[in-house]
C-alpha cells in the first residue's frame, strides 16, 4: 500500500510517500520539504498569512518531487494523508485541501492525522525503531508533553507545560539575545562557547512531584539578566547566558523525563519534535538513561523537525493497527486545536 502524506501545519511544507506490506514496517520511498524559515526570519516569527500563501506555492511541485523520488506515478497512491491539526488554521487548510482534492480526483480515500502523533511515531522510520510501550517526550515549538504510549492510538498524557513550550523558551530567549529565528539552533550555537553555570536561572516545577513543565519564568529571567548587564554585555557574557539558558531547559526536560520513566516503570524513551535535535539535550538524556538502565530513541535528525514522512508513516501505522477511519467523502475539516489523547482512538 502506498501512502502520500502532506504536512503544512506551520512553516514547513512537507510531502512524502511511505509504503508498507502486511505485517512489515513501513518504508519511506520519497520525500520533499520546503522550510519557510528564511521568509519568516525578517519578522522574528511565523506570519500565518504568509505561511499559508507559501504552502500554496510549494505544495504541488513538492508533491511531484516526492513522487519522482519514490519512482511512482500519482495513480500508484492508495491513500492520501494530511495533517488535520493542531496548527495554524489557514496553513492546515492548504494541505488538507490539496490532499482531499487529489484524493477526489484519484477516487482514493483520505486520512487526517494528528501532527504530534506524526512526531511521536517518527522514530519508527529510523534504523533502530523502538518497541511499545514507551514514554514519549514531545518537544516542539508549540508543545512540551510527556506521554505514555502503549500502542498506536493509545496515548496517555503524563504531563505538559502550563505556559511556554520548550522550543518557545529557546526561541524567546534567543530573540532577547538578538539571535535570529528560529532561535533554538542559534542559541545552541552561541551556547557552545559559554558556560552553563555562569548565570543562575530558574528551573520552575523541577522539584514539584508532577510531570508538568513551566518555561515562561525563564524568559523573564533572561530579560532581567540582560537588563542588568546593560549595553556593556560582552560577547563572553552573552555566550554564558545562552549556555545557562540551554542548561536550564535541558535539565528540566531530562529530570522530568527520568521521573516519567521511574513512575511508569518503563525503560524506553522516545524523543520527538524540533528541540529533540538539540545536541546537549541528546547527550544529557543519553547519560541519564544509561544510569537508569533505559534506552532512548530519536527520529533520524532530518525527521526531527516538521516533515511529510511522519504524517504518511502515522497513516500507515494506523492502517496496520486497524485504527484508520478512512473517508471517501472528501469533505474535510481541520482542527487547529486538538488533543492527542483524544485523537488517538478516533
Ligand atoms: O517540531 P518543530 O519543527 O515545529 C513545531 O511543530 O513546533 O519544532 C520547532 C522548534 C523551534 O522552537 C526551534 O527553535 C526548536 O524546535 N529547535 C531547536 C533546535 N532545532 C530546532 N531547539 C534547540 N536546539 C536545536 N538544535
Ligand atoms: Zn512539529
Amino acid at each position: 500500500m502506498n501512502i502520500l502524506g502532506f504536512e503544512s501545519s506551520c512553516d514547513e511544507t512537507g510531502v512524502a510517500v511511505v509504503s508498507f506490506d502486511a505485517g512489515e514496517m513501513p518504508r519511506l520511498l520519497g520525500q520533499a520539504l520546503h522550510s519557510q524559515v528564511q521568509m519568516h526570519e525578517a519578522y522574528g516569527g511565523v506570519v500565518p498569512e504568509l505561511a499559508s500563501r507559501d504552502h500554496v506555492r510549494r505544495v504541488l511541485p513538492l508533491t511531484e518531487a516526492a513522487l519522482a523520488e519514490a519512482g511512482l506515478h500519482v495513480r500508484d497512491i492508495d491513500l492520501v494523508a494530511f495533517t488535520r491539526g493542531p496548527g495554524l488554521a489557514g496553513a492546515l487548510l492548504v494541505g488538507a485541501g490539496v490532499a482531499c482534492g487529489l484524493a477526489a480526483a484519484l477516487c482514493r480515500p483520505t486520512l487526517g492525522i494528528h501532527h504530534l502523533e506524526g512526531h511521536l511515531l517518527s522514530p519508527f522510520l529510523s534504523a533502530d525503531p523502538p518497541q511499545f510501550p514507551f514514554v514519549a517526550l514531545l518537544v516542539s515549538g508549540g508543545h512540551t508533553q510527556l506521554m505514555r504510549v502503549d500502542a498506536v492510538g493509545r496515548y496517555e498524557l503524563l504531563g505538559e507545560t502550563i505556559d511556554d513550550a520548550a522550543g518557545e523558551a529557546f526561541d524567546k530567549s534567543a530573540k532577547l539575545l538578538g539571535l535570529g529565528y528560529p532561535g533554538g539552533p542559534a542559541l545552541a550555537r552561541l551556547a557552545e562557547s559559554g558556560s552553563g553555570n555562569a548565570f543562575e536561572l530558574p528551573r520552575p516545577l523541577l522539584h514539584q512531584p508532577n510531570l508538568d513543565f513551566s518555561f515562561a519564568g525563564l524568559k523573564t529571567a533572561v530579560m532581567t539578566t540582560l537588563k542588568r548587564l546593560g549595553a556593556e554585555a560582552t560577547p563572553e557574557q552573552r555566550a554564558d547566558l545562552a549556555a545557562s539558558t540551554q542548561a536550564a531547559i535541558v535539565e528540566v526536560l531530562v529530570r522530568k523525563s527520568m521521573r516519567a520513566l521511574r513512575e511508569t516503570g518503563l525503560r524506553r524513551l522516545v524523543v520527538a519534535g524540533g528541540v529533540g535535535a538539540n545536541a546537549m539535550l541528546r547527550s544529557e538524556l543519553g547519560a541519564a538513561c544509561t544510569r537508569l538502565g533505559a534506552k532512548v530513541h530519536y527520529p533520524e535528525l532530518h525527521l526531527c523537525t516538521d516533515n511529510g514522512a511522519m504524517i504518511a508513516l502515522a497513516a500507515a501505522m494506523r492502517c496496520q493497527a486497524g485504527l484508520a477511519v478512512l473517508s471517501n467523502e472528501h469533505r474535510f475539516s481541520v482542527r487547529p486545536r486538538w488533543d492527542l489523547a483524544e485523537a488517538g482512538q478516533s
